[in-house]
């Protein structure tokens, strides 16, 4: 199978989406123009030019693409060449209205905007397919092409009448028989058992609560049915072009997709990243999209797809990025095992919803602020390339994720709406990177035999293969740090003996969980040391359990909050930060794992990838950071000894002087 590297080709691919269909032809020159200026090496032609190829049903208007095709090859730009699949012409919505999704009040879902697709609708994959086809045939041999990019952004579900047959389908896949079916739902909850199959629905508006395995099930199809669409397109252009990689865009830590198996079924991941500006914590957020993302790559290079130069214009306040910060974030993507760092978009639209959204050419355009910096990053990613594309970047620690727990974890009905999944999963991650270990992540059924420290900060639901991988994990050596509300549910979203399974309970050292305590919003709970939120439990610990920090007055008094059982702790709270900082810190001390840099300042983050070492400073105040050894500084050919000055947004990129 071809790869990113087949792709890269020893350069870090710099670019962006580039949609020059929204502008007249005179400006193409220019952009080629300045995309050399910036050091451009790949574009992203096509996301949204459904109906600019096939503006009648089965037109086709090759023309402009063949013009751009030639004109990015002739300045030695390759393209990544997207099927634009993800939007729809409006003559499509207009005669086939079925291909129209509809939302779970029944609601349709009309053109005018994008991604309204039905993952179902036979018409719809049907135009997707033939023009899939037409593109892989004539572009397949163009030798501007470096990559296929299928549709954007998968992320539509559909509770039509079209979806409801497949969701029996796939249903039947799954079960087999009702009776396994209405076992698995249980279905004798609230007069639901089901007695033919045209009874199931999609989990569409309801009286009252939904029956939460019903729900569960319906992500996991929607999850497959949009997985089944990327195929088809995918298995399309790979007749036609057996060696030319392939992927789809994720968006980041996205509940729509499982992610996981999605990856295993492309030549490379990529993602799109858009941290906040103005969050304080941006740095953290894009690392750990990154340590994602290079996790769903097997631990290889990945593509940052889609980032912005400046502000977006999705949240109610966008902010620009202020000078520096593009880079650095760019230079962190690599540091995490990004080969590839590309933008939406090229060029900053001046009509259509997103002409608030920054480009890489903004409206300030050649002359702006934005653009000189683009120019500046493209310089440095090319001096890079050829020292690290390729190179792996190594993690001692593993935080275990998984979609399907996620969907089980956050329904109605629960102990907490509090609960933010994603949140608490940011949180455990921020303790690791605070304290400057490098972390994967990693599906808990996955190997867990490369990493000296596993953490899992919420598993609400986890199937029997993943207990006993956790369980052979510690029994083999490892050590595992355990959050809240983990391992309560198997896979059909029942809830297990005791509330928690009684082998996990065993491994930590946890007789009986009596209740859970959830916390208000803004509440803190004492546990000595330091404070929990969000959650607490009333735990009766089992013999030789021991206390590493214990509930202080109210309902819990005296109750352990952090147990211990040997190498498996288990943490019935969410620490606030520092705290979960140095709880995380002393377990990895006691399994061996090292920072990348003793002594680096808060804010400063260091990250090994290959023979470099990236040291960024996420502050707006000069820094020092002491380096041992001798290095030299790529970016700036800089002798580093002993100590490195960084600036505000700062970076250097360091290879041992031999
Ligand atoms: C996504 C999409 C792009 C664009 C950007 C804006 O990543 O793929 O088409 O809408 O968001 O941030």
């Amino acid at each position: 199978m071809p790869t990113l590297d087949d792709a890269t080709r020893g350069r870090i691919l710099f670019g962006g989406d580039y949609n020059p269909e929204q502008w007249p032809e005179e400006t193409w020159k220019d952009d080629v123009r300045l995309m050399k200026e910036a050091g451009v090496t790949s574009v992203t032609l096509g996301v949204f030019s459904w109906s600019k190829i096939e503006p009648r049903p089965g037109a086709r208007e090759f023309g402009w693409l063949d013009r751009l095709m030639d004109l990015m090859h002739d300045h030695g730009i390759g393209v990544v060449l997207a099927t634009p699949t993800s939007s729809p012409p409006p003559w499509m919505g207009r005669l086939h209205p079925e291909t129209l999704p509809r939302d779970e009040n029944g609601q349709t879902e009309w053109w005018g905007s994008r991604q309204h697709f039905s993952h179902s609708s036979a018409v719809y994959r049907r135009y997707a397919a033939a023009l899939t086809e037409d593109l892989a045939a004539r572009y397949g041999t163009h030798p501007a092409l470096t990559m296929w990019h299928i549709n954007n952004e998968y992320c539509t579900p559909d509770w039509g009448d079209e979806a409801a047959t497949t969701f029996r389908r796939w249903l039947q896949d799954r079960y087999g028989t009702l009776d396994a079916l209405n076992t698995a739902w249980g279905t004798a909850f609230w007069s639901q058992g089901y007695g033919s199959w045209d009874e199931i629905l999609p989990p569409r508006r309801a009286h009252y609560m939904k029956n939460p395995t019903h729900v569960l099930d319906f992500k996991r199809f929607t999850s497959d049915m949009l997985l089944e669409c990327y195929r088809t397109e995918r298995d399309i252009v790979r007749r036609h072009t057996p060696h030319i990689p392939v992927t789809t865009n994720f968006m980041p830590f996205w509940s729509g997709q499982d992610a996981w198996r999605w990856a295993a079924e492309e030549d490379l991941v990529s993602i799109d990243i858009y941290p906040d500006p103005k969050d304080p914590l941006g740095g953290q957020y894009n690392a750990m999209i990154g340590d994602m993302t290079r996790s769903q790559a097997g631990g290889g290079p990945w593509m940052l797809m889609e980032q912005a130069a400046g502000p977006v214009n999705w949240r109610g306040v966008n902010h620009p990025k202020p000078y520096g910060l593009n880079r650095l974030w760019s230079l962190q993507a690599v540091a995490h095992g990004a080969d590839a760092v590309c933008y939406f978009q090229w060029r900053q639209s001046r009509q259509g919803a997103e002409k608030f959204h920054s480009g890489m050419v903004g409206h300030a355009g050649e002359r702006g602020r934005t653009f000189r910096e683009i120019k500046e990053i493209g310089a440095e990613l090319a001096l890079l390339g050829p020292q690290m594309t390729g190179a792996r970047a190594h993690a001692d620690v593993a935080i275990l994720h998984d979609w399907h727990s996620w969907w089980a974890g956050e329904q109605e009905g629960r102990p907490s709406s509090l609960l933010q999944y994603p949140e608490i999963v940011r949180s455990w991650h921020r303790a690791l990177w605070e304290g400057h270990l490098t972390a994967a992540f990693a599906h808990p059924a996955a190997d867990l035999t490369p990493y000296r420290l596993v953490v899992v900060p919420h598993l609400y639901l986890l199937d029997d293969t993943s207990i006993d991988n956790l369980l052979a994990y510690v029994r083999e050596g490892g050590t595992l740090v355990c959050g809240f509300l983990t391992g309560v549910a198997d896979a059909d979203d029942r809830v297990r003996p005791g509330g928690m399974d009684p082998r996990l309970r065993e491994l930590f050292g946890i007789d009986l969980i009596h209740e859970w305590w959830p916390l208000d919003a803004g509440e803190r709970t004492d546990c000595g040391e330091f404070h929990g939120t969000l959650w607490s439990e009333e735990i009766q610990a089992a013999p030789g359990a021991h206390t590493v920090a214990g509930y202080r007055g109210g309902e819990l008094d005296g109750l352990p909050a952090v147990l211990r059982n040997g190498a498996a702790w288990y943490v019935s709270t969410l620490p606030e930060p520092a705290a979960l900082r140095d709880l995380l810190g002393e377990a990895a001390r006691d399994a061996g794992v090292r920072p990348v840099l003793d002594d680096l300042p808060t804010g400063v983050e260091a990250v090994r990838r290959g023979p470099l070492l990236f040291v960024l400073n996420h502050r707006r105040e000069h820094t020092v950071v002491t380096v041992p050894g001798r290095h030299h500084d790529l970016l700036t050919g800089a002798t580093v000894e002993s100590s490195l000055r960084l600036g505000r947004y700062g970076a250097a990129v360091l290879k041992e002087a031999t």
